[in-house]
């Protein structure tokens, strides 16, 4: 009686293939902030982390450049074990990182890492400098 209910309802949230309504789920990486703190941070698939933190209402990274590839502010070290669980680096963030000194193993932009399922999980940690 009730999946009748909900198959009928305009379901704004989440529909999943039987038509039921349940809520949209949210996938969920960790960050460290620059003072230690680890914070949840939830995200869709697809979603870059810099936007991802954003939207969590978290004040913990900045950018000049807003997320766009092109201050290198936002600077993120990601764990050996789970690099391949993120966006590969494309060549506007590499020539960004060279450009601003970043060549520390592991540093990604938090701007440039795409996250998706395989991302579940990771705990990423804000570089603790400034450029
Ligand atoms: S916010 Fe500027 S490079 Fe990421």
């Amino acid at each position: 009686m009730l999946s009748n209910f909900t198959k009928n309802i305009n379901c704004s949230i989440f529909q999943n293939p039987s038509g039921l309504c349940v809520p949209k789920r949210f996938l969920e990486v960790f960050v460290v902030d620059t003072k230690g703190n680890k914070h949840t941070v939830p995200f869709e698939d697809g979603d870059n982390l810099f936007e991802s933190i954003h939207e969590a209402g978290l004040d913990i990274i900045h950018g000049s450049c807003n997320g766009g590839i092109a201050c290198g502010e936002c600077v993120t070290l990601i764990p050996e074990e789970r690099k391949e669980d993120v966006s590969e680096q494309e060549e506007d963030e590499a020539d960004c990182l060279e450009a601003t000194g970043n060549k520390i193993k592991n540093a990604r932009l938090a701007c440039g890492m795409i996250l998706d399922e395989d991302s579940e999980g990771i705990v990423f940690t804000i570089a603790p400098f400034d450029n």
